[in-house]
């Protein structure tokens, strides 16, 4: 089986090509990235070797760069995490990039997997475009459209015009909607590894508006499984929403994360929130469970652990990825918060 795997230098996208190459010894991959602040190769150093893995630096919003990989590979999928992924970006840096990126980019591809006749497409969504919920009940696949946010409406438009390629065209389409991620390699711009890193220097760690919001956490790796299951056995033209069932309060996950770093409550510090902030976020991921027996493996306590070890033993990753462009995209976004 042949995957272009396009963002596969990010957080989620390096952590699909590692659980790929170690959990299917017959894949072949191709990595489509265009490096921007957010790909690192670092994230996937420990594959650079390995004959089923190769990685093309291009961009999936530039159609002869779609059309050369498309000319040069025979693919049996293609799984397309590229995207601008930050809403306070989105927000305050200007959202015509996630345009850009996000609409433009899923478009040239689903055109040139359609010329190809490339067998399935993957749409990597998210739970934001369903908007924000009240404080019961959770998200299902029926639950209209409504985002808040440029990021979510980007993404939400990439997730129509998929659907649009599938029924206009009859492209074989598959979209996740996952919730909220994190592990490995996640870029400190999202709020776990924010925090991790300024905990560890001992910085204010910034809580926007009340600390109230609630994101249902999913250890990336079981991200990566369902995703797997949606690629082998979902059905064509249909929505999967992946979640973890683990809804909780920002100001739950701080204090979790100060108390496993042995830091002090005190960093803890309320800033402005963020404009148009969705108050709750929930999945119902039945259709996963049910269709395609999918579960998560690992509890919010154990992945949560996981992740503290992993940076803790990363350091130098964390300082790496923390120093030069990140300290002045971090002066621009919470100065004055
Ligand atoms: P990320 O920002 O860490 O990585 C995005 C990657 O895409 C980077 O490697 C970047 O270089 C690449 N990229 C950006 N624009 C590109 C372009 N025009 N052409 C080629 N490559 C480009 O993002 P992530 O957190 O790994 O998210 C991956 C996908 O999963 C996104 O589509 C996102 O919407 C979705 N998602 C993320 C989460 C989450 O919690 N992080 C949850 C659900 C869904
Ligand atoms: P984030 O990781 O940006 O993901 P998303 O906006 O996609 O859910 O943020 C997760 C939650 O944490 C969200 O409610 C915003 C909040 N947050 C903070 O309180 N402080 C921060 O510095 C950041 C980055 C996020």
């Amino acid at each position: 089986m042949k995957l272009l795997v396009t963002g596969g230098a990010g957080f989620i996208g390096s952590n699909f090509i590692h659980y790929m190459l170690g959990t299917h010894p017959d894949v072949q991959i191709v990595n489509m990235d265009a490096l921007t602040y957010a790909g690192n190769l670092e994230n996937l150093a420990a594959v650079s070797g390995d004959a089923r893995y190769t990685f093309v630096k291009g961009d999936i919003a530039e159609a002869a760069e779609v059309d050369e990989i498309f000319a040069a590979h025979s693919f049996d999928a293609v799984l397309n995490f590229a995207a601008e992924s930050h809403v306070d970006r989105s927000l305050h840096h200007g959202a015509a990039a996630f345009i850009r990126a996000n609409v433009l980019g899923t478009q040239l591809l689903l055109d040139a997997a359609r010329e190809r006749g490339v067998p399935r497409f993957v749409q990597i969504s998210t739970d934001e475009v369903y908007g924000s919920l009240g404080p019961e009940g959770a998200f299902s696949e029926s639950t209209p459209v409504a985002p808040n946010n440029p990021y979510a409406a980007t993404k939400a438009g990439a997730d129509f015009l998929a659907l649009a390629a599938h029924r206009s065209h009859g492209l074989d389409v598959v979209i996740t909607r996952c919730s909220n991620n994190y592990g490995p390699y996640q870029f400190p711009e999202k709020l776990i590894p924010l925090m991790i890193g300024n905990a560890l220097e001992d910085k204010p760690l910034p809580v926007y508006g009340d600390g109230l919001h609630v994101r249902d956490w999913l250890y990336v790796e079981d991200h990566c499984s369902a995703i797997d299951a949606v690629l082998q056995r979902g059905r064509t033209g249909e929505v999967y929403n992946i979640g973890g069932m683990n809804d909780v309060p920002n100001l739950h996950v701080v204090k979790t994360l100060l108390q496993s770093l042995g830091k002090p409550e005190s960093l803890i510090q309320f800033v402005k929130d963020r404009p148009g902030h969705d108050r709750r976020y929930a999945m119902d991921a039945t259709r996963m469970r049910d269709e395609l027996g999918w579960s998560p493996r690992y509890t919010f306590e154990e992945g949560l652990k996981r992740t503290v070890d992993w940076y803790l033993a990363n350091g130098e990753w964390l300082a790496r990825v923390r120093s030069g462009v990140y300290e002045s995209y971090y002066e621009r976004m919470y100065a004055g918060r």
